[in-house]
């Protein structure tokens, strides 16, 4: 049988990253964090001073990062990246970059590669639609910007990254007007998947949600 594979997919701080971590951690499953990769080549970018029209120049880099995920941690090389790309500054590199078919393709075998046995779960914009169109479960996880703004906002302070709220707002709006615009893999939701608006419910309540969606495909 098809090793099986739960896409949560939706727009920026809908809560995905946790939600997809403790659903696999439950499961037992591998997590892929499918925004870290363009993350790593935005960053890539920003300190090559990599102009983003330069479509070549970006999907160069797209080819050249070997990252690897230990423990939770993202590798660059041996640098430990993985709370610079955590930052809103990284998050719209990686959204320009994310615009760029060749750069999607660059990184498409590298995810096809995480479904591994006994089953993955992968967080993203396209995991459903395009990486994963045969996953057994898809979820389009959404709040309303407001919820997400304020939980990307705490989330930020705990890590020690200095944000201000408005910019938050208007830079989350920003990448998610361009996430759902783009011609190539845009953010939609993919078909038969299940639309979750986690505005009023809590971490463990999402998760509890897709567990229960998993165990009547399963
Ligand atoms: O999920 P995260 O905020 O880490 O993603 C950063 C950016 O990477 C997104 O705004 C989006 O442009 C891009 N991305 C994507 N496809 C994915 C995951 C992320 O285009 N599967």
């Amino acid at each position: 049988a098809a090793i099986p594979v739960i896409a949560i997919d939706g727009p920026t701080a809908s809560g995905k990253g946790t939600v997809a971590q403790r659903v696999a951690q439950t499961l037992g499953f591998h997590y892929l964090d499918s925004g870290a990769l363009y993350r790593i080549v935005g960053l890539a970018c920003l300190r090559s001073h990599v102009d983003f029209s330069d479509m070549a120049a970006v999907t160069a880099h797209a080819i050249a990062i070997a990252p690897r995920f230990v423990c939770g941690r993202v590798l660059l090389g041996d640098e430990d990246i993985s709370k610079e790309i955590r930052t809103e500054e990284v998050g719209t590199a990686a959204s320009l970059a994310a615009q760029i078919p060749s750069v999607r393709d660059a990184l498409f075998e590298l995810q096809r590669r995480e479904r591994r046995q006994p089953g993955l779960v992968a967080d993203g914009r396209d995991m459903g639609s395009v990486i994963f169109p045969d996953a057994c479960l898809k979820v389009f996880l959404t709040a309303s910007v407001e919820t997400r703004a304020r939980r990307r906002y705490k989330q930020l302070i705990e890590k020690g990254i200095d944000v201000k709220l408005d910019a938050l707002v208007s830079e989350m709006a920003e990448r998610d007007r361009r996430d759902m615009q783009r011609t190539h893999a845009p953010l939609v939701p993919a078909e038969g998947a299940k639309i979750l608006d986690s505005s009023c419910l809590t971490i463990q309540e999402t998760v509890v949600k897709i567990l229960h969606w998993y165990d009547q495909v399963s």
